[in-house]
Formats: structure tokens, sequence, C-alpha cells
């Protein structure tokens, strides 16, 4: 058993403090959790140069690697929801650069498809953003998922997850 000065024994949550993720889910603070839909070139290799720079950006990230975001679709973006997620971003290579010529237009065209859903549903547009860089944007990627966990952090956690129990 471990004491104070006073010889009182030391309550648990002083032995072992918290991580973020316990804290999190004992309901101390809401660390969003976001899906990150990335293609295999400029957008994961983005990611990957903001972990080359230490560019801060939030735990609860889930990085999905795709060939290309054009395999994106609102079945992948609301099962994520479904899954748990508190939000979800699609980061693709910039318009004109997709190396399978319009897959990040035609991702975007189905994001902006899935915000309606969204709204219909009543979860809301603004948890899934879609962003662009190129590999070498890592301080951008950084940026963009760092925005993306305060707006989330503003909207609050998932509400779906209250139903999944
Ligand atoms: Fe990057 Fe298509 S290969 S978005």
């Amino acid at each position: 058993m471990v004491v104070n000065k006073q010889n009182e024994a030391l309550p648990q949550e002083q032995l072992n403090p918290p991580s973020a993720g316990e804290a999190a889910a004992l309901g101390n603070e809401f660390v969003p959790e976001i899906t990150v839909f990335t293609c295999i070139y400029c957008a994961y290799m983005s990611a990957d140069t903001a972990g080359a720079l230490r560019a801060q950006y939030p735990a609860g990230i889930k990085i999905v690697k795709l060939p290309c975001t054009g395999k994106v679709d609102a079945r992948y973006l609301l099962e994520a929801f479904e899954q748990g997620a508190d939000g979800v971003c699609v980061v693709g290579c910039p318009i004109g650069n997709c190396h399978h010529v319009n897959g990040n237009k035609r991702a975007q065209a189905r994001v902006a498809y899935t915000q309606k859903l969204l709204d219909q549903i009543g979860l809301g547009s603004e948890r899934l953003e879609m962003y662009f860089v190129t590999g070498g944007m890592g301080v951008t990627y950084a940026t963009a998922i760092r925005e993306m966990s305060e707006r989330i952090k503003e909207l609050g956690p998932n509400p779906l997850r209250k139903s999944m129990g």
C-alpha cells in the first residue's frame, strides 16, 4: 500500500493518473476520435511529413489508407460514424494531382453528398471535411487535423455513441 506523509492510504487515482484516453472514458475530458481517410500518395505522405517535422496534432486519430480518395463513398463515411468516430476527414492529393486522375474530384463530390445526408439525419455536416495536400505539406496536414479536432470538441461526442452503449 502507498501512503502519504500523514500515513493515509493514497487513492488509486493519485497512484495512477488516467491517460488522455482513460480520462475521456471517465468523462473527464472529451478527446474526439477522428477517422482520417487518406490516399497512399500525397495525403499519407503529408501525415508522414508531419511526423518527421514533429508537427503537433491531437491523439485520437485513426488513419485509413486507401489507394486513392476516389475509393471513398458515402457508405464508408457513414460506417465510420456508425463505428463511433466523432469526426471524419478525407485527405487527398491536390486537385489536378491525383494519381488516379480524378479520384479526388469524385471524393469531393461524395463528401459533399454525405455532408447533406449528415445534415438530414441530424449528425451535422460539420463532422465531415475534405482536405487537399501535397506530400510536403506536413504542417498543413497537422493544422487541418488540429482544427477539425477543435471543431469536434465544440460539437461534442458523436450522438450515435449513446445508442451503441
Ligand atoms: Fe491521392 Fe487520388 S491518389 S487522391
